[in-house]
């Protein structure tokens, strides 16, 4: 057993060696681990149990940590990386991601966003940088879906590129490596792509099996971008305020729980595996040593089978979880018209 203790850093007789995870490779060449942990608490974890869960996740083998500074947390994530790298991980082998927040879109606020990430997390460079979703909208941490922000804006792809050209200055100033964009629709990234000096290199999106997204998901693979999956588990665990009744639920699909019965796992697992198969980036979520480590060596054990796979294929429902209701902008919106449904932005 290799046993390399460090400032609360050790490597576990049980892990996975790192070198064992797939890789992605970026269009600059780069690296990215195809799985990452998730750092969004859910209102339900503390900042400290989340801490602690990276530091345990690095320790049996993750190297990818997916965070943000809306999760609240990064400063005490900053210690658990802290320990990773001086319990001899080398910065290069980890793969960190921060994300700009709505309220930080504006001229001068995204390098300083930057830097209180980096201070925070005691990094001197991201892995990746993304600006975390395309509404420059104010809504307060944890607020219900019905909250509206006074001064909410659609996307306006002018505004947006007077931010994208700050997250490109800091690809300039070595503070990220690589910079991307999340929650984006196929014409919103057709614009930024068209227009972009430094390309995003990665795509965040929700995706698991009830939410398969194929239309955006080959658009980003297809225009040299990884894509990232969040929620890959379909989010057991989030906001109650972020459900309702007719979301489905990905871990009690019949696929699903048949071909974890088969392989005698959680039916959590399979939604894990299925995502690294399918060619994603899932950065599932969890504070429980069982599962963080199940997640990552189900990914280097026995693949899914071919039928298993097209099985999985057919059970997509459409089911968005994450709908983002706070960002609609005028009175008598859904939360479809944030999605670009009809293949157009929507109008302001
Ligand atoms: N870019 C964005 O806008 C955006 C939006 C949402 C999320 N994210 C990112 O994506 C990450 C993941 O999404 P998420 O946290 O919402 O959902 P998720 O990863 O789909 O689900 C997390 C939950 O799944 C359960 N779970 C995980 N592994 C399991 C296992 N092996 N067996 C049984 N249960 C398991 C855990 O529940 P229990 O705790 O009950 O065991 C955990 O709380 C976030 O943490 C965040 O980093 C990004």
């Amino acid at each position: 057993m290799d046993e390399r203790k460090s400032g609360g850093f050790a490597v576990a007789g049980d892990g996975v060696d790192p070198v064992r995870v797939p890789q992605r490779v970026l269009y600059t060449g780069a690296t990215m681990p195809a799985i990452g942990l998730g750092t969004f608490g859910s209102d339900r974890f503390g900042a400290e149990a989340v801490a602690e869960a990276v530091l345990g996740a690095a320790s049996v083998g993750y190297r990818h940590f997916d965070c943000a500074s809306v999760y609240g947390n990064e400063r005490l994530i900053g210690h658990s990386l802290r320990a990773i790298l001086a319990g001899g991980v080398r910065r290069e082998d980890l793969w960190v991601t921060s994300k700009l927040w709505n309220d930080k879109h504006g001229e001068g606020d995204v390098r300083a966003s930057c830097e209180q990430s980096l201070r925070d997390l005691q990094l001197d460079y991201l892995d990746a940088y993304l600006v975390h979703w395309p509404f420059p909208n104010y809504h307060p941490p944890g607020c219900d879906v019905h909250s509206r922000s006074p001064g909410a804006k659609p996307y306006i792809h002018e505004n947006y590129m007077k931010t994208w050209r700050q997250m490109e200055r800091l690809v300039d100033g070595g503070l990220a490596r690589h910079i991307g964009t999340s929650n984006m629709t196929i014409p919103k990234l057709e614009l930024v792509l068209r227009d972009a000096r430094i390309r995003p290199a990665c795509n965040e999106m929700e995706l698991h099996p009830h939410f398969q997204q194929p239309g955006l998901f080959r658009f980003v693979r297809d225009s040299g971008m990884v894509p990232i999956g969040f929620c890959p588990i379909g989010s057991p665990t989030r906001p109650d305020r972020d459900k309702t009744e007719s979301d489905t639920v990905d871990i009690e699909d019949p696929a699903v729980v048949g071909i974890a019965r088969r392989l005698n796992v959680h039916p959590a697992v399979v939604c894990v595996k299925w995502a690294v198969q399918r060619g994603q980036v899932p950065i599932p979520f969890s504070v429980h040593r069982h599962e963080y480590l199940g997640n990552l060596r189900s990914i280097v054990g026995e693949p899914l089978t071919d039928e298993e796979m097209a099985a999985l294929a057919t059970i997509d429902r459409n089911c968005r979880l994450i709908k983002g209701q706070v960002f609609l902008w005028k009175d008598g919106q859904t939360w479809e018209d944030l999605w670009d449904l009809g293949g157009e932005i929507t109008p302001p």
